[in-house]
């Protein structure tokens, strides 16, 4: 290790003050945990560096909806996200927020040495403004169509479609996402960052970096090439965020302060434990900096970030390790679905290292998706966790405890070709964390476990001990070894397994330098048993709700050729047309159809009606002779309905399986049971006299 004796700091995303940690957030922080783990393993110097993110927009509007100050919001955010970390074992070294003096003072410094060296410059601009809530409606709150890519109901900030970064301004056909309200554009006087002058040396350094990703770099060369656009640093009030100097009303970007917040972090760490200023770390060449992703912040680490360190004249930082989204079931984790997890309701069911391990089996260096699928994550916990890893070494411990009075004899001299095969197995086991490779780590201390118990099946020690109790006390000291190997091999995933296993085997404290097979003549303390299996697949999501039902938009009405009272309506929910039969006519115009946001239910059996399929229902109350179609004027084609906390079926269901669902009006809302269905936008309505049933 002596020459890669650099300091590294390491960070992950800093997590937004204004909600919940959710599985999708833990799968980062776990992955940049067990590397910070792995290096303080190594011997490295690590500065492991997270905060809240407490700036923006969102921030401000949720205070005060709440009727709360921001700083009263934040903080109760930052104090749970603290509990969660702690909970999932997170190693910080320190976990500040970017609302603190040492992130203002490195922000200011930021945008003054950057505004002196002529890379900030005033415009005057035209911004979306909503006249109902009386604000410039910044990023999050503005949403209509990609200007790149046309992809619908994207946010004014970036878009999660193609992934590029443009103006609220931008965006085509725009709606205030409070009010619903079209906005209209305004001006004002707003800072931007020089970022178009960086664009060459932006692209020798991504093409010239060792430790980014070839994908990724792939993508920022794009945006390179396809022309970089100077960056708008400035909000207008109301805004939560830090003021700037010497103005009345603008605030910084909360994407300008949020990296500086990993410098601010810094700060308090090194102030503290190291006697040094963060500046002084991070202009350093003796320190590297490791940004731990997602892959939807790539434009603001990869192009942003680095162009304003250049502009300062820090370090660059030394290698970014992207991962991708989690799934959950193979789907984008929404309520609506009933597949969004909480970290604390994850906790309240199981063990911290259960998701730590599931995780490292699948992360890899790459920026694919990663899905957790709760019948594999059984699978995996019980077969690899529990039996092959937990109770080898429990099995291990137990046989001395009971047979050789806990004593651990001599190696078996006959058997160094295993200790041999294994101990050649550690680094690869090493190079694999080393290179943010668990996946490939985790088979490899699988194999090592694998092979200890083969030797305990072979070597049959419960029929040794009867006839050759020295002999067997051999054959349990290596397996011990074993033991002692896999518990600092997994030290990084499992920390609390690894150091009970240690204690168990009356060790403390353990080192890489401590992978061998040198422990012997000694004597070890009780086996107990850590992991017990998962006897039932873990529920996702709740009781279902039978029917599928998508918002879709009637794209034309054409009279049915066979019967008076039918049209047969083409509808688009979304990523597909369908042909429906709808027996409206006479109730409702085509004018009145045309363009109208209905709500359907896509997993009907197909049926025909007078010799015209339909391929699904429109959906509609009835009461008294009096017909009204459900609408969701807000939502867009393809949007979920649902019953919240219920997850809608996939499976088809019969018309009369649906009618035995009971929904019913209630004050222009439709219940099942006491849930109102809705879309995430909005409640689904339905004018018309309460007690309506919906057909
Ligand atoms: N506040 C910004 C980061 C500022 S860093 C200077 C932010 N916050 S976040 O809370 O939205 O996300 C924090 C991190 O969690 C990001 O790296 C993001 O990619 C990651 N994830 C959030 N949801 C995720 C999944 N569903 N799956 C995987 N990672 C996800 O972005
Ligand atoms: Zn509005």
């Amino acid at each position: 290790m002596a020459k890669e004796s650099k300091r590294k700091v390491i960070t992950a995303a800093l997590p937004y003050a204004n909600g919940s940690l959710h599985l999708g957030h833990m799968l980062e922080y776990v992955q940049a945990d067990i590397f910070a783990r792995f290096l303080r393993l190594s011997g490295d110097d690590v500065v492991f560096v997270c905060a809240d993110d407490a700036h923006g927009a969102p921030i401000e509007i949720a205070a005060s909806k709440e009727g709360v100050k921001p700083e009263e919001l934040i903080e109760r955010y930052r104090l749970e996200h603290v509990a969660d970390f702690n909970d999932f074992l997170m190693s910080f070294d320190v976990y500040h927020t970017t609302h603190s003096s040492e992130n203002r003072a490195y922000s200011d410094l930021f945008f003054k040495t950057l505004k002196k060296k002529g890379f900030i410059y005033q415009r005057m601009i035209e911004q979306t403004y909503c006249e109902v809530e009386k604000r410039f409606l910044p990023d999050r709150f503005v949403k209509g169509t990609c200007p790149k890519c046309k992809a619908e109901e994207q946010y004014g900030d970036n878009c999660e479609k193609c992934n590029s970064v443009y103006k609220p301004i931008d965006l085509v056909e725009p709606k205030c996402v409070v009010c619903g309200a079209s906005p209209v554009r305004k001006s004002s006087v707003h800072y931007f960052f020089k970022l178009s002058s960086f664009s060459q040396k932006l692209k020798e350094w991504v093409t010239n970096h060792e430790n980014i990703q070839p994908e990724i770099k792939n993508f920022v060369l794009n945006w390179i090439n396809s022309g970089l656009e100077d960056w708008d640093i400035t909000r207008d009030g109301p805004y939560f965020g830090f003021k700037i100097p010497g103005e009345l009303n603008k605030y910084y970007y909360v994407w300008l302060d949020a990296p500086i917040g990993y410098i601010a972090a810094t700060e308090k760490y090194a102030k503290e434990k190291l006697k040094k200023t963060a500046e002084e770390l991070w202009k350093s060449p003796d320190t590297d900096v490791i940004h731990i992703i997602g892959k939807d912040i790539i434009y603001f680490h990869l192009l942003f970030w680095p162009a304003m360190l250049m502009g300062v004249g820090y370090s660059l930082p030394s290698a970014y390790v992207v991962h991708g989204h989690l799934t959950v079931n193979n789907e984008k984790m929404s309520k609506s679905r009933g597949n969004f997890f909480t970290a604390r309701e994850y906790l309240d069911k199981f063990d911290p290292e259960l998701l730590r391990f599931y995780y490292a089996s699948n992360l890899s260096r790459t920026s694919s998706d990663i899905n957790l699928d709760f019948q594999d994550f059984q699978n995996k916990i019980n077969s690899e966790l529990v039996s092959n890893i937990s109770n080898f070494i429990y099995r291990t411990l137990n046989f001395i405890n009971n047979n050789f009075d806990s004593k651990l004899g001599k190696m078996p001299a006959e058997d160094r070709l295993l200790a041999g095969t294994i101990q050649s197995k550690f680094d690869s086991v090493l190079k694999s964390y080393r290179e943010c490779n668990y996946r490939e780590a985790v088979k490899a201390i699988l194999e090592i476990s694998s092979l200890g118990n083969k030797y305990l099946q072979d070597r049959e020690p419960w029929k040794l001990v009867k006839v050759n109790k020295n002999k067997c006390r051999e054959i349990l000291t290596l397996s011990a070894n074993i033991a002692k190997n896999l518990a600092i091999l997994l030290y990084p995933i499992l920390p609390v397994f690894s150091v009970k296993i240690q204690k168990q085997l009356g060790l403390n404290r353990i080192a890489l330098s401590d992978l061998n097979f040198g422990l012997t003549e000694t004597k070890i303390n009780m086996g107990r048993i850590i992991f017990t299996p998962i006897e039932e697949t873990p529920k996702i999501g709740s009781e279902l709700f039978p029917a599928n039902l998508k918002v879709a938009s009637v794209e034309s009405v054409e009279d049915h050729p066979n019967a008076d009272k039918l049209y047969v309506l083409k509808v688009n929910i979304g990523d597909e047309t369908r042909t429906l039969v709808a027996g409206l006519k006479g109730m409702y115009s085509r004018e009145q159809l045309l363009k109208r946001n209905i709500v359907v239910v896509t997993n009907l059996k197909p049926a025909k009606l007078r010799g015209v399929e339909s391929q699904g229902m429109l959906l509609a109350a009835e009461k008294d002779g009096k017909i009204e179609i459900l609408s969701a004027p807000k939502s867009v084609p393809g949007d979920s309905v649902f019953a919240e906390g219920l997850t809608p079926s996939e499976d088809e269901i019969t018309f009369e399986q649906f009618q035995a669902l009971g929904l019913s009006v209630e004050a222009k809302r439709v219940f099942y049971g006491d849930r109102i269905l809705k879309t995430d936008k909005e409640e689904v309505v339905a004018v018309i006299e309460d007690g309506a049933k919906v057909r």
